[in-house]
């Protein structure tokens, strides 16, 4: 069955609008841990805008199915991985001005240095997934800088409205996530996913998790975390 991966970076989101401590993201992971969630997922960004180096911290204390560390090749933010261990950091491409990850990172532009991260994070025991687009040339580049997992960019497919369109997105990533499973590699979906998508991704494409955040963190409001985490285990245990 696909796991979920519950994302808690929006959380951190509405209590760093007031800058004090509720609520809590590492609060929010040990309730999404009870109502099914099978890893959570942060991102450290180089300017903190959400995840704190603190929240880090405690949740790799706290979290007990598995930590995955969504971050940028940066100098700084691989120390604290390296430090930190998580179970599994997550390579994303940053620029300081976007609202939200916006593009896989170019894992063939960037194989050099990908290839000596991964080096790092494997002598210290963590394992590496490769956030990319659905192209096949990312799929055999992230495989040959030595990661073991990769997770396809769906923010095209959440993005694409109408049947053609989405079964278009549908296909790419199909295509690279067998390219990724021929690889030998773990076949990881995420962005923009939400209660009305996920469904219909899953059961053309059964990759062995989904990443979702922010439909989340959006439903709790009106029907509260245990809820909201619940209802997404579901859909995704009934479509896969
Ligand atoms: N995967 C990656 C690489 C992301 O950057 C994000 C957003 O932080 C997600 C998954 C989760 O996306 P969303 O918040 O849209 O569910």
């Amino acid at each position: 069955m696909t796991l979920l991966g519950l994302n808690v970076d929006h959380v951190a989101t509405i209590r760093n609008a007031r800058g004090g401590k509720e609520p809590d993201p590492v609060h929010a992971a040990m309730v999404a841990e009870q109502n099914g969630a099978d890893s959570i997922v942060c991102h450290l960004r180089e300017d903190r805008r959400h995840i704190k180096d603190r929240d880090v911290r405690l949740l790799r204390d706290v979290v007990q199915t598995s930590l995955q560390l969504e971050m940028a090749l940066n100098a700084e933010i691989i120390k604290i991985a390296v430090e930190t261990k998580p179970d599994e950091v997550m390579i994303v491409p940053e620029r300081r001005g976007e609202v939200t990850t916006e593009a896989g990172f170019d894992a063939v532009k960037k194989l050099d240095a990908l290839k000596s991260a991964v080096d790092q994070f494997k002598q210290a025991g963590i394992g590496v997934c490769v956030f990319i687009d659905a192209n096949m040339d990312q799929v055999v580049a992230a495989h040959k800088a030595g990661a073991n997992t990769i997770e396809l960019h769906t923010g095209p497919y959440s993005h694409a409205r109408g049947d053609e369109a989405v079964d278009k997105e549908l296909d790419l990533l199909e295509t690279a996530a067998h390219r990724g499973w021929e690889l030998g590699l773990d076949v990881h979906a995420g962005h923009g996913l939400n209660y009305h998508n996920v469904q219909r991704l899953l059961r053309q494409i059964p990759v062995e998790k989904v990443n979702i955040g922010h439909a989340v963190v959006s439903r709790a409001i009106f029907s509260g975390f245990e809820n909201a985490v619940r209802d997404m285990k579901g859909l995704i245990a009934a479509a896969s």
